[in-house]
């Protein structure tokens, strides 16, 4: 078994390089959950997995969080694997992908968020459909003291309308019923402090107002603070070709897709490992 780990930028990301035959060997997987706490974004280059190792391996890393069935009850969804793609009607679930193409953390309808996301990639978009990550670790690390007291005892609130809002010109009541019943509104401290020592902020999409702040204010807030975190120095971004796996350490970063339509043919193949540390 060869594994080879080149870091990508100085704040995050590795690329991994492993033949998907060695990656269910104890020492790949220990080495891996290692890489993911140390450079939060682990892209292993055109290592096609086929769907039952891919499975294999996101319940040799963790448990997994079983996302549900995709509505088009594919072959992957058998196998715990959810389906990214455009090519659907279900409301809920385009409104999900489409709400990617935001900055966000996954999960913060959960008191424990993922801690782990891991993409494959089925069919490479023709067009656009890159997918962006940003180390809210070194975003923290780097703010001012000052600012850092100021904003230590803030509290968010996180709901699905929040992404909704952004997405749709003119939403209806249905709309926001919709959105408030998949996620409604769930409090959290502003900025979480992780047992690893390193910090993250509850901030990106989801996050909609902060507690005791005027609306416009907290917005604003929660809007320089997201583009505070995505500046060039703290992401990478990841250009998909077929047969690329990326891992992302869910609590440590904020990602997104940039926008593609069903026409690119877009399909990536998910599995999601269930938290380990509660938001506190
Ligand atoms: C997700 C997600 C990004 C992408 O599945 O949670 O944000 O590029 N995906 O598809
Ligand atoms: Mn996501």
């Amino acid at each position: 078994m060869t594994m080879k780990i080149e870091p990508i930028t100085p704040h995050i990301g590795a690329f991994m390089r492993v033949s998907a035959d060695d990656v269910l060997q104890s020492e790949v997987i220990g080495r891996v959950l290692e890489a993911l706490d140390r450079y939060n974004v682990l892209v292993f280059p055109q290592i096609h997995m086929s769907d039952e190792r891919f499975a294999q391996f996101t319940a040799a890393l963790g448990e997994s969080h079983d996302l549900g069935v995709t509505e088009d009850a594919s072959r992957a969804s058998e196998k715990g694997i959810y389906r990214i793609a455009l090519d659907k009607d279900d409301r809920n679930q385009l409104d999900f992908i489409k709400g990617n193409d935001f900055w966000h953390m996954d999960g913060t309808v959960y008191d424990m968020p993922g801690k782990a996301t891991l993409l494959k990639c089925e069919v490479p978009p023709s067009e656009g459909g890159d997918t962006g990550f940003a180390s809210l670790f070194a975003a923290w690390d780097a703010l001012p003291e000052e600012r850092k007291r100021e904003l230590e005892d803030k509290r968010v609130l996180h709901y699905m309308a929040s992404v909704g809002r952004k997405m749709y010109d003119a939403p209806t009541a249905e709309d926001f019923a919709r959105w408030d019943a998949v996620f409604p509104p769930t409090e959290h401290p502003l900025v979480w402090h992780q047992k690893s020592g390193r910090t993250s902020l509850l901030i990106g999409a989801t996050a909609g107002d902060i507690v005791g702040m005027a609306e416009a204010e907290g917005r604003a807030l929660l809007d320089e603070l997201v583009e505070w975190a995505t500046a060039p120095c703290f992401t990478y971004r990841h250009k998909w070709q077929r047969g690329d796996l990326v891992i992302f350490n869910n609590p440590a970063l904020l990602h997104r897709s940039y926008p593609y339509d069903a026409a690119s043919g877009r399909v990536m193949h998910r599995t999601t490992l269930k938290g380990t540390e509660a938001i506190s």
